[in-house]
């Protein structure tokens, strides 16, 4: 196991790593990452979810020609005219875009992606997704912990209907998330998020809450 285990530094270093080396991940470590997902919480502990491993490189790059368009018209426009969220400053917006997008080009070539999936019916409703995000957190947390980089990304559900059948997903489930995972070419950091005060409330909505 590698250094620096403890949960809450491990929870404040899970940064977004986009950039990793190409070199093969052990099936052990994809089988903890695998049960720390598994070990998440759902709703009525239904379970209704799915893991998909994929390594095959035409089924990636099927799906990264996706996920590329999605940058080109949607998400590419949105950074250049957004400003940087709370926490973040220009010249970091800007790295954080150079980021995304190296991993829109090079999304197929990280050694092993885990698709998130959930058995959601034919009409999913806004509650859905809570059944399986707490899983593909666990992931994030489990990967980090083991040396291993990864990005919650869901862009690809911009082309949902596509991707899921390049992906083989059967009706009746549905892709919430992809983790592309592998060795990170860079470090583990601290994240940049806002002042905790500016989004914390105490008994009623914008009241501050003066313990924190
Ligand atoms: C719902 C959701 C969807 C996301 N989709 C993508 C994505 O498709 N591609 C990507 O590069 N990052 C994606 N991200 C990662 C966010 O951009 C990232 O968490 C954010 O920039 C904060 O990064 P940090 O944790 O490194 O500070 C997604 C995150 C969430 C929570």
């Amino acid at each position: 196991m590698p250094e620096g285990t403890d949960l809450f530094e491990i929870i404040h270093t899970t940064r977004a790593m986009r950039r990793l080396k190409p070199d093969p991940v052990p099936d052990e470590l994809i089988r903890m990452i695998l049960l720390a997902g598994q070990a998440a919480a759902s709703g009525g502990n239904t379970q209704r979810w799915r893991f998909l491993v994929l390594k095959d490189q035409k089924i990636k790059k099927a799906v990264q020609a996706y996920y590329k368009q999605a940058f080109d018209e949607v998400v590419g426009p949105r950074y250049a005219s957004s400003a940087p969220p709370p926490g973040s400053d220009t010249a970091k917006y800007r790295r954080q875009l150079a980021a995304v997008e190296y991993l829109t080009d090079h999304y197929h070539q990280a050694p092993v992606w885990i698709v998130a999936c959930l058995e959601d019916g034919p009409n999913p409703g806004r509650s859905a997704g809570s059944s399986i995000y707490p899983a593909v957190q666990n992931m994030l947390l489990a990967a980090r912990a083991l040396g291993l980089g990864s990005t919650l990304t869901t862009r690809h559900i911009a082309y949902e209907k596509e991707v899921d059948a390049a992906m083989g997903i059967p009706p009746g489930f549905h892709s919430y998330a992809i983790l592309p995972i592998g060795y990170p070419m860079g470090r583990f950091g601290p994240l940049g998020r806002g002042p905790l005060t500016d989004v914390v409330y105490l008994d009623g909505w914008g009241k501050p809450y003066p313990g924190i």
